[in-house]
């Protein structure tokens, strides 16, 4: 099974996609994920793309699609996976469809978690972050059992740099401009399934399943 997933900055693409990935055993891929682990690490990918997420700007289309095309290509992917966070623009999109038209596949369900601008700044001023594995907490929907310590590895939650209120701002006109056109090219494509992403995150589950099946 592949699948993608659309949705603003903030809609719960990577809280959804974790699910998604324990209960259909396929690896969750994304793409902010990595360029953060990145730059903590102080790589070269890392230095390169914090200058633009530091500004709510898109990586460029070329670093970015080499990235993921590596990544499909690891042997954990073979049964399928859940990108979340690319494609973003239309050239990604349409180097995905190339890329996977040419071994004979291509992604099975975009789901776009929809979720309204008024929102999404409110519910990223509560988000943490765990730099070390990527998990994500909310200080009010989705606590830590230990406060301000990741459940999962252990290292401390931070408030990600891009997440203060200007960048957001950034981050979600960007979204409208370059990401939402995706929305009409995966509904051309037949693949796309849209979830009311303002209810509990139980029940956003709860609808992904139902579309994706058993
Ligand atoms: P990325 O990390 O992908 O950021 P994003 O798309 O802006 O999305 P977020 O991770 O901020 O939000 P999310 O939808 O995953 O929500 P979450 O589940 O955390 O990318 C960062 C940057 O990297 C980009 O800005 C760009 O610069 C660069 N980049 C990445 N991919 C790229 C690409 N393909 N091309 C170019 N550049 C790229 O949930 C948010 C919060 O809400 C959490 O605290 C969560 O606990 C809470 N929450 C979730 N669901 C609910 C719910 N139902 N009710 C209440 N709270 C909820
Ligand atoms: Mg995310």
């Amino acid at each position: 099974m592949k699948i993608i997933m659309l949705g603003a900055p903030g809609a719960g693409k990577g809280t959804q996609a974790e699910r998604i990935s324990k209960k259909y055993g396929i690896p969750h891929i994304s793409t902010g994920d990595i360029f953060r682990a990145n730059i903590k690490a102080g790589t070269e990918l890392g230095i390169k793309a914090k200058a633009y997420i530091d500004k709510g700007l898109l990586v460029p289309d070329d670093v970015t699609v080499d990235l993921v095309m590596d990544r499909i290509s690891q042997e954990d992917c073979k049964n399928g996976y859940i990108l979340d966070g690319f494609p973003r623009t239309i050239p990604q999109a349409e180097s995905l469809t190339e890329a996977l038209k040419a071994r004979g596949t291509s992604i099975d369900h975009a789901v776009d978690v929809d979720v309204p601008d008024e929102s999404i700044i409110a519910r990223m001023s509560g988000r943490r972050a765990c730099l070390t594995c990527g998990a994500t907490y909310h200080t009010v929907y989705a606590k830590p059992v230990k406060e301000g310590i990741c459940d999962k590895c252990g290292a401390s939650l931070v408030l990600r740099e891009d997440d203060k209120p200007e960048t957001v701002k950034q981050r979600l006109l960007v979204y409208h401009e370059q990401t939402k056109p995706l929305i009409d090219y995966y509904r051309r494509e037949n693949v796309l399934c849209t979830v009311d992403g303002t209810q509990d995150m139980e029940k956003v589950f709860l609808d992904i399943t139902k579309t994706l099946g058993a």
